[in-house]
Order: structure tokens, then sequence, then C-alpha cells
């Protein structure tokens, strides 16, 4: 059986350029899918279609809980060109059970699902699907659309209940719940002569990436499916849709060849998938449905959360408590973790130690993973916190970080595997010129701007998870390479092609990855920044069976000069498998003389979890700043950022730099920008568009340098390499607040720091260290449990 599907994909394949130069792992080649996704060959999710189509266009609630009493179709039906409205009261049938809508990445809880019901769990949720031969009779009719509900009382206001705080009993994959506390830090805190007890707010933020969530289903001759969703794993949707109609994976393919970015907003899938099948199934055609921008605000978002962060240190910087506490908001439905204290554990040494973590349920829609969950976040407070400390103190803010230095985790006493983190603040430091910095805030000034320098320390975990990869050698010299992953934007043609060509000794363009359909050796979804560790490293051990078939093929050639040679006397190089002393076979002439017309093989890539659980294994970085204030205006430009990452080796470092610039930006958006506001009176998100909701863009930002320091580590993979892309955002907001502090002397402790803030700072945010005399906002008792 050959484990590759033979027929030529239905698109324009990723492909480098001939003479593309070098291409082993720690070269930068440019993306091998840069040529069809320029010159708009490559085909995303609702690219797809077919000739008689249906156009599929969602209705959403406009209440935020209740039952729908009535749903009047008439009006959109008598629409020229509408064929059905689906709803709650004619969807075919589908499964009922909680488990069959759990996707590979569900927190747990009891998934939405689209349709089921007359019950109404949010603001937004899908009630309707319209559907018409052409889009814009369905848009037309979907606003004919009109429903009657029996309001039910609703509550979105995470501030207003965090005495609701629960702790998530269960944790999903991947997370793991805050440590048991070390020593007592409340005592240590409470005896220290120096603290810093402070309170951050971040408002919820949604997920804006430059493609729509869209699917769309095309029927093929014999009945199968294929589904062109925009997702972050072809497997785990093919998984979903699978289980909730009963369809078997010989009756359905879901394809994700390209993703117009997807940050944790396509780990799961979205309704859009689950509705356009129901339509494939009831009207028996292809249907594609498409969410506007407007109902990219309709599903999970960065969860609202609150934040408590008490250091206390000696007076030479050494901390003798951390306690860090976070209520984040969740559904009614599900339990939506991203833990957000638990690195507060790890970065810094410290005796006295302790962390919690809680929920808040609301009648909104379970949040989403968004680019380093709960990191964003936590290491924004800690961060912020430190910086504070360090002020108190009167020393140098990466000065204090050095001295709390931790080369073990706090919280467990386990080492890192690699951590390369003081020469991030060393090499950040020079290139950003952090010697040259004031300590007093204010002391900087050009034109009417207040100058100010701030840093951050970032981390984010290093992981690894399991994955399967196919390998074809043609007798052309030709190297196919398969596994079911994903590529968001993110580079996986390019590095899996790259990892592949380095192994064989082969050039770019005569190695092919294939990604982004279901039906190809098991893959995770592409989420974490571990599709290089896991897929990587599978890509990596496929081409080593390959060799190593190779090497069994030169031995058994007649008057073979190979002959006895054993796996350390060969390597692969330049396209031929070469004995030392230098005789080289290329591959073509070896399949030729062994009579074949192909090699394959196939690799199942596991972690190696026992040695792997003896460490912390993370991707870190330090974050240097400038901005510059306005004070007249409120105004803040973030005109410098030095980034320096350690994240093992790097693979490609032009595409590592593009992830890690990608996250500086996104954290630029929310220091400053990002923010989705609830009117709680309709329990609503109001600012559903790009007028309302501000992300940064080009004008927003200036000079941005990234570097990656040595570091390599073989725990994590074998490639050495510990993934980027999340690491790019976690620390940026910090820093950015830290230097509005260092511009202004003015503390801004909830994000996004808008005009409004840097103006005048909220005195619901204070530094509850009795100082200000302002009480704790909320009060104390209002803790995780
Ligand atoms: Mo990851 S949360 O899919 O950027």
């Amino acid at each position: 059986m050959n484990p590759l599907p033979t027929s030529q994909p239905l698109q324009a394949r990723p492909i480098a350029e001939p003479g593309t130069g070098p291409v082993g792992p720690g070269d930068a080649p440019a993306r091998v899918d840069g040529r069809v996704k320029v010159t708009g060959q490559a085909r995303y999710a609702a690219d797809h279609g077919a000739p008689d189509m249906l156009f599929g266009v969602v209705v959403n609630s406009t209440v935020a809980r209740g039952r729908i009493e009535a749903l009047e179709t008439a009006a959109a039906l008598a629409v020229p060109g509408v064929v059905a409205v689906l709803s709650h009261l004619n969807r075919p049938r589908s499964r009922r059970l909680d488990l069959f809508y759990k996707d590979m990445t569900a927190p747990s809880g009891s998934p939405f699902k689209p349709l089921h019901g007359d019950t109404v769990l949010y603001s937004g949720q899908p009630v309707a699907l319209v559907l018409a031969e052409s889009f814009e009779a369905a848009r037309h009719a979907a606003s004919l659309v009109t429903l009657r509900y029996a309001p039910l009382p609703h509550d979105t206001d995470l501030l207003a209940n965090l005495e609701r705080v629960h702790r998530p009993s269960r944790l999903k994959a991947g997370y793991s719940p805050p440590p048991q506390p070390t020593g007592d830090a409340q005592a240590a805190f409470e005896a220290a002569a120096v603290r810093v007890d402070a309170q951050f707010y971040a408002g919820p933020e949604h997920h804006n990436p430059m493609e729509m969530h869209a699917s769309t289903v095309l029927r093929d001759a014999d009945g199968h499916l294929t589904v062109h969703d925009k997702n972050q794993g072809a497997q785990n949707c093919r998984w979903v849709v699978s289980h909730v109609f009963g369809l078997s994976r010989r009756q359905l393919t879901v394809r994700n060849a390209y993703v117009g970015g997807a940050f944790g907003s396509g780990l799961r899938p979205q309704y859009n998938l689950l509705l356009a099948m129901m339509a494939a199934l009831q009207c028996q055609r292809p249907v594609r449905v498409v969410l506007t921008r407007q109902q990219m605000f309709t599903f999970g978002h960065r969860p609202e959360t609150w934040q408590r962060v008490r250091l206390a240190a000696q007076a030479d910087g050494r901390l003798t408590a951390v306690l860090h506490d976070a209520i984040a908001a969740t559904s009614r439905l599900e339990d939506y973790v991203e833990v957000v204290v638990n690195w507060s554990g790890q970065l810094y040494r410290c005796d006295n130690l302790r962390l919690r973590y809680g929920l808040v349920r609301l009648d909104q829609y379970t949040p989403i993973d968004m680019r380093a969950p709960g990191a964003a976040h936590g290491l924004h407070a800690l961060e912020v916190a430190m910086d504070e400390l360090a002020h108190a103190l009167a020393m140098d803010p990466l000065t204090l970080r050095l001295v709390n230095h931790a080369e073990r985790d706090a919280a467990r006493g386990l080492p890192y595997s690699s951590k390369e983190l003081r020469s991030c603040y060393a090499e950040g430091a020079a290139r950003f010129g952090w010697d040259r910095r004031p300590p007093a805030p204010r002391s900087m000034r050009q034109g009417h701007e207040l100058v100010g320098w701030g840093m951050a320390t970032g981390q984010w975990d290093a992981m690894q998870m399991f994955a399967r990869a196919s390998a074809v050698l043609h007798a052309d010299g030709r190297l196919v390479v398969a596994s079911a992953a994903s590529d968001i934007g993110t580079g996986t043609y390019t590095v899996m092609a790259q990892i592949a060509a380095g192994a064989m000794g082969l050039p770019l363009e005569q190695v092919e990855f294939r990604l982004g359909d279901s039906t190809l050796p098991v893959a995770p979804v592409e989420g974490g920044s571990s599709h290089v560790t896991t897929v990587g490293s599978a890509v990596e051990g496929v081409c080593e069976k390959l060799q190593r078939q190779l090497l069994r093929l030169a031995r058994e050639l007649p008057d073979s000069p190979f002959s006895g040679a054993r796996w350390s006397d060969v390597r692969f190089a330049e396209g031929a498998i070469v004995l030392r002393g230098g005789t080289a076979l290329p591959y073509p002439r070896l399949l030729a003389l062994a009579g074949r017309t192909h090699v394959q093989e196939k690799y199942l890539m596991l972690p190696r979890l026992l040695q792997q659980k003896k460490y912390v294994r993370a991707v870190h970085s330090a974050v240097f700043c400038e901005v510059r204030v306005d004070e007249d205006f409120g105004t803040v430009r973030v005109t410098r950022v030095v980034s320096a990452v350690a994240a093992g080796r790097i693979v490609n470092p032009r595409l590592a730099r593009s992830q890690v610039m990608g996250g500086i930006v996104w954290g630029i958006g929310q220091a400053l920008h990002e923010e989705t506001l609830a009117d709680h009176r309709l329990g609503r998100f109001m600012n559903h568009n790009f007028a309302e909701y501000h992300i940064a863009t080009n004008a927003d930002v200036h000079d941005i340098e990234v570097v990656f320091v040595p570091e390599d580590d073989r725990i994590v993979s074998r490639l050495g390499a510990k993934g980027v892309g999340e690491i790019g955002i976690v620390g940026v907001a910090a820093a950015i607040s830290n230097a509005i502090f260092h511009a202004t002397g003015r503390r801004l402790r909830s994000t996004p720091m808008t005009p409004d803030k840097v103006m005048a700072p909220s005195p619901e945010w204070p530094a509850g260290d009795g100082a200000t005399g302002l009480p704790l906002v909320p009060p104390a008792t209002h803790e995780p449990g």
C-alpha cells in the first residue's frame, strides 16, 4: 500500500525556487510557499468551490441568554435563489452526546453544539444558516430572518463576579495545575521590608487573523466529502465531524493546505465547519460558509483576566515571597484553562511561593487559546510587578532579574533542560544600549514627548507531542515527505522541507513536504509552538530510516564498494550516499542499480517522556523597549524593541525572526490597542469590527530587532530546537508598561494602556501596598480557592 496519495493535489504546491542555496537546519531560505501565495495560486478554505455550490450565511443571536420562541423564515425563503434556512427546527440528524463534539484540544465541560436546540447561551450564538445560490442572496435573506426570544437573566461581568470563583477540577491536555505552595509565602510577604502588591486587569481580546474562518464542503462523484477548512489541525476537525455526523474517515477528508493566520483560533473546529457540513448533508450539495469579520467576534477569545501579584524582597533584591493569583472568565459550557500563574513559579529563584488560579463562569462563549495563552497575561503581571519591585529597591530592573535568575524551577526543584536567558539579557541589553538608561522616571525627554526605557523577561513552554511522517525517495532523486501537519503561516512547508533536505543532502527544490490533509500520517494540531520539535523530529526520523534502507540497498549491490559498510562509515550528502574515503553513489544511480522506482519509509516519533519529565523545558526571551509618550494627548509610541530569544537551535532564522516580529507587533496591540468591550446590559461584545477594535498597524510599528542567542537542547527534541512563535509576544506588553512608567512615572496595570489611562491612571488598579491608602479592589477575600 502506498502511504501517500498518488494523485496530484488539487492546487498549486509549495516548491522552493531552484537554486535556493544551502538548506540544512540553520540556513535561511525564503518560504517555499512564497511564490504560490503572492501569485494567488495558493487556495485558502473559501477559495475552493464547485459550480452547484450553495452559499451559507450565518444568523447570530441578539440576546445573551434565553430560549428561541419563534423563528420566522418566510421572508428569507421568498428571496430568489434562497434554497433553505437551517435551524434547530429542521437541521439534519446529528449526535447528541458531548463526547462526540469533543475535539482533541477541548477543555473539560460540554462543548457548544451549533443549531442543537432552542437554548441561547451567548450573544452572537449561531441560530440559523441561510443557504442560497449566491452569497448576495444568502446575505440579504439572512437579514430577513427574525427571531423572538424568551430572554433569561445573563451575567457577563467578570469583575462583578469575582466572588463566584471556582478552581477548575480538570485541566485540558498540556496544562498543569498550579504547583503546591512552597515555604510560607504569606508570612514571608508580611515580614519583608520591601514589598509590592499590585492588581492587574486585562480585557478580552479577539482573534483577527487575516483570513476569516471558513469551510467549503465539496462532494466527490462517489459521495466522498472533502472539506477545505481553516484550522490548525485537519485531523482534529475530521475527528469531530466524523463523530458528530457519524461518518467514517473513508467518507470524509478535511484539508487545510493554506491558512491565513490562526494563532490558536483554529485549534478547535469552529461553528462554520459544523454548519457547512449540516448544510451539505441536508441539501446534498457543495456548501461554503465564511464568517464575516464581525462574526469573528462570536467564537473564542483571549479571556478577560484579573490578577494580583505580591512580591517581597530583601534589600539586596533577593525574592523572599511570590504570591500570584489569577481569576479568568470562562463560559457556562466549559472550563477553559490557561493557568496563567505557573510561569511565576519557574522564572525566578524564591523559597516561598503560592500560585492560585480560578475561573468565573459567565454567559459568554468559551474562551480559546490565543498566542502564548496564559503566559501573555501571567508574565505581564509578574514582569510589571518585578519592575515595581526594582523601583522600590532603587535597583536596575535588569540587575533585579539577574539577582533572582533561577537555574531550577522554584516550585518543583527541577533543573531547566537549557536556559540561555542570561545570554538573552546580555545580548538584548547590549544591542538596546540599556546601560545608558538613567534610573529615575521622567528623566528623558525629546521635543514634546517623554521618553522611557523598559524591559521584561519572557518565557514559554518548549513542548513536544507525538507525530508520524512518511517519506518516498523517487528514482529521479525527488523526495516527498508527508505528515498531517499544518502551516498556519509559520513556515511549516519550508522548515520541514529544509530538515528533510538537510538530512538527505538534497537541494531544497528537490524536496516536497505535504501537509494539511487528514489522510496523511498522524500529526497534532499546530499549536503551542511545538510543530518543529514534533513534526520536525518525525521528519528527521523518517529520513534516518530512509538512509538506513539506502545503506542496506547499497550493501547488497553486486560487487558493492559498500558491502560490509556500517552506519558510521557512511554519510548522506550532495544527493548521494558517501562512503568514508569518498566513494559516492548518487540516489538515482543507487535506485537504478537496485531496480527500484522508489524507496519509502514511515516513522512514528514519540517524545522521550521519562527523560523530559526530569526537566523544566522552556523558551526564553529578554525584551527591551523604548516608548515616547505625549502627555498632552496620552498617546504612546513604541519606537524601539529589541527581543533576544533563546529557543534552542533555530531551523530557519529568517522565518523564526518573522514569528518573533509578529509576536512583538501583537504585544504592541495587547499593550496599547486590543480590547473587546462588553455592554453588560446586553451581554454582548460591542466593538466587533476593525473601526472600534484596534490592532497594531504599520504606523504603530517602528524599529524591531530580533536576535537569537545560541542554544541547543537535545532533551526537548533530537533537532536541538525548542520552537518559536508564542515567545514573541510574551513580555512585550510588560516591557511597554515598564517603559511608560520610566517615561512618565505612572504605573499602568490594566491593558490596553489607552490614552485615557495614560493621562489619568485608573485608581481602580492601585498598588495595594498601603502607601497609597487605597483599598484593594476587589477585596482580598476574592481569591482563587
Ligand atoms: Mo498557538 S495559541 O496556536 O499561537
